[in-house]
């Protein structure tokens, strides 16, 4: 008798061909790789020492704005055309708030000092990009992010920002002074006008 074929009545085993030797290898070889990309995910975060593993919690745009300028009235220590110069002690909780189109305020670290950097927006996406370092994070309103940071070395650095943004996208530069150890808060500095100065000046 002819045999229907049907969606309704299973074709007789084994209708197919069996693998043969080269594609089990093959599929082992493909599902083996597959494991290793994937181990190397978490391995790539807690060994690659690229994603920061920060904290992260929920903050109203116009709440981080008041974190931001009682961190500038408590620590503020100069000023470069209106633009505050904030140098917080070591171990402080550090406030940097991205805007269009600035970095507020300017910050003075000391080096070798640990730090909690907390990044936030008050309008949109930013993209903190310390220069000249490969650091790049993604700054969201509505976020709080607080970076671990312990700045290795002196010297005078610039936060650019990395996302698009508008029309001063270009101009988003901001900076973050450090210092010898002791040299901080109140401490003698070199005088920057600048990069701060032309952002106050906008
Ligand atoms: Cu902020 Cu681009």
């Amino acid at each position: 008798m002819e045999e229907l074929h049907s969606a309704l009545v299973s074709p007789r085993h084994v209708w197919w061909k069996p693998a043969g030797k080269q594609e089990k290898l093959w599929v082992t070889i493909s599902f083996a790789w597959c494991m290793i990309l994937f181990a190397m995910m978490p391995l790539w975060h807690l060994k690659g020492g690229q994603n920061p593993s920060g904290i992260r919690t929920r903050v109203e745009p116009a709440d981080f704005v008041k974190r931001v300028d009682q961190f500038v009235k408590d620590y503020k220590v100069g000023e470069e055309a209106g633009f505050p110069i904030v140098a917080p002690p070591p171990g402080a909780e550090v406030y940097l708030l991205a805007r269009m189109w600035q970095w507020y305020p300017a910050l003075r670290l000391e080096e070798g000092k640990s730090y909690t950097l907390h990044l936030s927006s008050s309008d949109l996406n930013h993209g903190f990009s310390l220069q000249p370092y490969n650091l790049n994070f993604q700054v969201v309103p509505g976020y709080d992010y607080g970076l671990r940071i312990t700045p290795g070395a002196p010297g005078d650095f610039r936060v650019i920002c990395n996302e698009y943004c508008g029309i001063g996208h270009h101009l988003m530069i901001g900076k973050i002074e450090v210092v010898k150890a002791g040299a901080g808060a109140g401490g003698a500095s070199a005088s920057t006008a600048g990069v701060a100065g032309q952002e106050a000046g906008r």
